[in-house]
């Protein structure tokens, strides 16, 4: 398929976007091979913006699910004899070529995801880049990681992420495996199976031995399929809370290793002395970016009552400026919503908080005819029990509280079943200090919102989940000591 026709105007596409050819038809790829699914089973995959189809994915069943890990297993001990130094040159090569790729990769992502193409070009792509740049350096110095400690791969690995991210989680969960000597098998979510399987051809252009990267599509089913296969030695997970638990019973069953990143309801805290024009885009970027898909998304806002009035007008300015529309055009600040499903989602949580008593805020920008869309919305008086402040929105819906003193807000803050990030804008380094350690979350910026890193460890407290993604404490989730 020609993606030129399909749905931007070429004179508005980004750079080389006219060059992207993509399948009309993906198969599996297993052990090395672009493999029809056994039961013959495909569905689309589509633009959430224009509601177009994209391409046909394999629905991988029973038998192809084996077929993988089979190959996984087969491929190991083969990869885990190779040294370090051999599997880092490998990892380097897939990170180089990701690079080559990136404005391919970029257009892909942003069309089969939804997300604004700057999101895409300026950080997905390179970050997932820099994860196998940084997994590769790793590679031959796991014995300096870890000290007399004997580091030794797990074996296989199945890994199953979300559609938020696609290729970064993609990268995130792969790159680390493959340093340590696992192989894997690697599942994208059913609504994003596109830039994975662009992966996989990098994969298979890279040379990498048949087997050690097994990338296969399918839905929730094939999921289950993969956690409930006895050849996996870990399970690695990103995405909901309610799945995380299913994966861990599958994991304590079979007695297998288990990571989960799961969701959050993060707390961003403005204090009266913070730089109040720096932490309104703060707050933009910490609930808007990618649509307020973001596991670590800065949902509930906690402003301290002196500057309340302050920052939400300058706030309410700052979003009524957000450009919603097209994700492929440049200028775009909010893009599409990711699935039908998740705008239903979004939509009973705006109804729920405005029955709930909280007051709606959403900009006057207009919705495109197709697709799936969501106004930037923010609610203010809320009440530390509204559903809005304490379950995962996941959309672009701010809940917006305030406080008077620290002890207040560290209380407010932690008063959630989740922990996995938080924010605190402040003047004073030692409110820095202390909310850093008082607050119950796996990553607490500081002035600063929504920033990564590969060499940073990322993860959750509480129903976040556990285990380290990134840095040295994510190597170990894909090691054994002996
Ligand atoms: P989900 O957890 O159902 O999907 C994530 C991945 O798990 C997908 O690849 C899916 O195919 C797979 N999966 C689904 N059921 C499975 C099962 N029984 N066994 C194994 N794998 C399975 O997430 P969903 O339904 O798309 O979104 C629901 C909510 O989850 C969102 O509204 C959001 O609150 C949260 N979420 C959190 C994410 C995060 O980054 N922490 C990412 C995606 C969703
Ligand atoms: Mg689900």
């Amino acid at each position: 398929m020609n993606m030129s026709k399909t749905s931007w105007k070429l004179s508005e596409a980004p750079e080389g976007a006219d060059h992207i050819q993509l399948a009309k038809r993906y198969e599996l790829f297993i052990n090395g091979s672009w493999t029809a699914p056994k039961a013959g089973t495909y569905f689309k995959t589509i633009n959430p913006a224009t509601e177009e189809t994209l391409a046909e994915v394999a629905q991988a069943d029973k038998d192809d699910v084996d077929a993988a890990f089979k190959a996984a297993q087969a491929a190991q001990p083969k990869w885990q004899a190779l040294s370090g130094a051999e599997r880092g040159k490998y990892i380097y090569r897939i990170a180089r070529m990701l690079q080559e790729r990136s404005r391919a990769f970029a257009v892909v992502e942003s069309m089969n995801g939804g997300k604004p193409i700057r999101e895409s070009r300026d950080i997905d792509i390179p970050l997932a880049a820099a994860h196998f740049f940084y997994h590769a350096g790793w590679a031959d110095k796991l014995e300096y990681a870890f000290p007399m400690r004997k580091p030794q791969p797990i074996g296989v690995v199945a890994q199953i992420i979300p559609w938020n991210f696609p290729l970064l989680m993609a990268a995130w969960k792969i790159a680390p495996a493959l340093a340590c000597g696992n192989t894997v098998v690697l599942k994208p979510a059913e609504t994003t199976p596109l830039t994975a399987l662009l992966l996989a051809e990098v994969i298979e252009a890279a040379q990498l031995p048949k087997g050690v990267v097994n990338i296969i599509t399918g839905d929730g089913q094939t999921g289950a399929l993969m956690t409930a296969h006895a050849i996996p030695q870990k399970l690695a997970f990103t995405g909901s809370t309610e799945v995380g638990r299913k994966i861990q019973e599958a994991a304590i069953k079979r007695n297998k290793r288990v990571t989960l990143e799961l969701g959050g309801k993060a707390a961003n805290i403005i204090f009266d002395d913070a730089p109040i024009e720096a932490a309104v885009e703060g707050i933009i970027n910490g609930i808007y970016f990618n649509q307020g898909h973001v596991c670590c998304a800065g949902s509930r806002l906690f402003v301290q009552e002196s500057v309340y009035d302050k920052v939400l007008l300058k706030l309410k300015r700052r979003m009524d400026s957000l450009y919603l529309g097209d994700p492929l055009d440049k200028n775009t600040d909010i893009g599409a919503i990711n699935s039908k499903s998740q705008l239903e989602t979004i939509d009973r949580y705006l109804k729920i908080g405005q029955e709930e008593g909280a007051e709606m805020y959403q900009t006057d920008c207009e919705l495109p005819a197709k697709g799936f869309w969501c106004k930037p919305t923010l609610f203010t008086h809320v009440a530390q029990s509204n559903r809005i402040a304490q379950e995962e929105i996941f959309g672009p819906v701010l809940a917006i509280q305030t406080f008077r003193t620290i002890e207040e807000v560290i209380g407010q803050a932690n008063n959630t079943p989740y922990g996995l990030s938080a924010g605190v804008w402040t003047d004073k380094g030692s409110k820095i200090f202390q909310l850093t350690s008082a607050l119950k979350a796996g990553v607490v910026w500081a002035n600063t919102y929504n920033k990564f890193d590969p060499t940073s460890p990322f993860g959750g407290y509480k129903e976040s989940g556990f285990g380290r993604e990134g840095g040295v404490h994510g190597l170990e989730a894909y090691l054994r000591f002996e």
